[in-house]
């Protein structure tokens, strides 16, 4: 299937995996077809017209399985198009300014500069103390991180309606392009 859309995730306790669920609802929602899988589990591209890929933020870094992917897969990468996104800070206020405005980790902003993604965002995290293991806990506390659910779905959704609305543009754009021909 070739219009078939990659939303793919590295979650360490959930967060960012219902992200890309709620990701994957909109585009479904708008009429594309979508797989929704972890990381580790999208070794191959093949059949997929495009790519969304978001990872948790853990100190200040993408987790080494969404990282691993964007290396092993550049070149194609580079030739699809692309959707970064992170799921981390909490707290009130804007996101990007949350972390200190990185919009990418600074360890992989060169590889990400040579994908040229569409677009790439930062959203709310959270966090569940319950969850968090005990140098988890210490680091949240040195930093006086806000714990929480900070996620906003509307931002997320609206996020991924602009990325239904830029992938139609594509499709049809083919359409168009395919019966000139
Ligand atoms: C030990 C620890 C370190 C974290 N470091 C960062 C960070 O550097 N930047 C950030 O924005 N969020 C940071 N977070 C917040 C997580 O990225 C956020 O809670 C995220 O939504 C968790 O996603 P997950 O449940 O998919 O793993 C950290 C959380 C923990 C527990």
């Amino acid at each position: 299937m070739e219009n078939k859309i990659l939303v793919t995730y590295a979650s360490k306790y959930g967060a960012t995996e219902e992200i890309a669920r709620k990701i994957g609802i909109v585009l479904r929602e708008a009429g594309l077809s979508v797989d929704v899988l972890p990381v580790k589990e999208a070794d191959n591209l093949r059949g997929y017209a495009a790519v969304v890929l978001g990872s948790a933020l853990y100190m200040g870094r993408w987790r080494g399985e969404a990282v691993r992917f964007l290396k092993s897969n550049a070149q194609t990468l580079a030739q699809m198009p692309l959707w970064l996104f992170s799921s981390g800070p909490t707290g009130e206020g804007d996101p990007v300014k949350l972390v200190e405005g990185y919009i990418i980790p600074l360890p992989i902003q060169a590889l990400v500069n040579q994908l040229h993604p569409r677009d790439i965002t930062v959203f709310h995290g959270s966090m569940n103390i319950a969850k968090l293991n005990f140098f988890e806990k210490w680091v949240l506390d040195k930093v006086k991180a806000d714990i929480g659910d900070f996620r906003d779905w509307n931002v997320i959704s609206a996020w991924a309606g602009s990325i239904a609305e830029a992938l139609r543009k594509d499709i049809s754009s083919a359409d168009i392009e395919r019966t000139m021909k």
